[in-house]
């Protein structure tokens, strides 16, 4: 029997929709945002979604954790790795690595003594850091599965949702959380955050992404340069929860206002970095606040944020214990972070811009990481 034109055409329609829409491995080089099945957690379905560019350049992102889990750039000779940590598998984020690429919520980083005051309530969290609560307690956002869509937009784009029941991990209210990733031409990760609720609480959402530009965890971070545009930081006390002041950075070795190595000063500060720096951005406004860079690759990635501070993590807690994609064990300041944020311990810190959304209010933040090749 001859095909009619129309059952020929509509065989290339299905093949072709196939092909755009079939779930492809890390690596889908055509533009736009493709899914694979990753698993399975607590009954539902997690995937893996690359957003790939114009260029071939891609970041895969979970709903697991709502995590990204590689970021695929050139380097000076045109050669292209991965810059961040991460795993091709779910069974090791199962594991709980050190919230590798995760959103943190509902509270990045620290709160003292893991409780906090609002109105007549004391709250009471997990502390799952000595006395303290770190990045949201035992079952942060880190470790929950989000709701997907992909937007249709312009960049590949990617929504995913997450309800925060009132009362989980302590925090009151129920809090409706809308993280969305926007892989641009230019190698721009976009990450916009939004949040409301129906009773007050605290609400400091941030990346985790552990950054080696050099794309090879062999190399250590030391001699990347940094600049963060911060003159001030907030020193911390022995379990690393702010005193509450805000000190100048200059003549310490945490001045970073001109580009500086990594290594050059970090043994002057016990344990190394793990600071939030009180960014000179002070507006609210999309700014560039920090570059980081490495002259092997010539690879640099600008930080832009609204939020008022950065936390640079220098790695310190990596103790090789995990082992990164390439096979290669994330040694000891192998990779670092730049979490935009509210300040840790704000909600135990009057003096620190306030964290608390109110029920009608709109939790806003946009946090770009760029990576440019010169
Ligand atoms: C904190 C570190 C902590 C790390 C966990 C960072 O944001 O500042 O103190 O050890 O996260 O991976």
């Amino acid at each position: 029997m001859k095909a009619t034109r129309l059952q020929i055409l509509i065989c290339v329609i299905i093949l072709f929709t196939a092909c755009n829409q079939g779930v492809k491995e890390n690596g889908a080089n055509k533009k736009g945002v493709t899914k694979k099945e990753w698993g399975t957690v607590d009954d539902k379905p997690v995937y893996l979604f690359t957003l790939t560019n114009s260029k071939g350049d891609y970041v895969t992102i979970s709903n697991y954790g709502s995590t990204v889990t590689s970021f695929v750039v050139p380097d000076k000779n045109g050669n292209k790795s991965g810059i961040i940590i991460g795993f091709d598998s779910l069974s090791t984020y199962l594991k709980h690595p050190p919230y590798f690429g995760a959103t943190i919520g509902r509270y990045g980083n620290r709160i003292g003594n893991a409780q906090f005051k609002l109105g007549d309530s004391t709250y009471h969290l997990a502390a799952n850091d000595g006395k303290n609560s770190l990045h949201g307690g035992l079952k942060g956002f880190d470790k929950v599965v989000w709701d997907a869509m992909v937007a249709d937009s312009t960049s590949p784009e990617l929504s995913l949702t997450y309800l925060s029941k009132d009362g989980e991990e302590g925090y009151p209210g129920n809090l409706k959380v809308t993280v969305t990733y926007t892989f641009t031409d230019s190698d721009e990760l976009k990450i916009q955050y939004a949040a409301e609720t129906d009773k007050p609480t605290p609400v400091n959402l941030t990346n985790h992404s552990y950054f080696n530009l050099s794309g090879d965890v062999n190399n250590t971070i030391l001699d990347h340069t940094l600049m963060i545009d911060a003159d001030a930081y907030t020193p911390v006390d022995s379990t690393l929860i702010p005193t509450g002041e805000i000190k100048p950075v200059k003549g310490t070795p945490f001045d970073f206002t001109t580009a500086k190595k990594i290594g050059l000063d970090i043994s002057a500060v016990p344990g190394g970095y793990d600071h939030n720096w009180v960014l000179n951005n002070k507006n609210g406004a999309l700014a560039k606040v920090a570059v980081l860079s490495d002259v092997v690759s010539r690879r640099s990635l600008e930080v832009f944020t609204t939020e008022p501070g950065l936390q640079f993590y220098a790695g310190n807690f990596l103790d090789g214990s995990f082992i990164n994609r390439d096979g290669k064990p994330i040694q000891l300041r192998t990779a670092l972070c730049l979490e935009t944020q509210h300040f840790p311990d704000s909600p135990n810190k009057p003096g620190f811009p306030s964290t608390i959304l109110q029920p009608g209010q709109q939790y806003s933040s946009t946090t770009i990481y760029k990576v440019i090749v010169q």
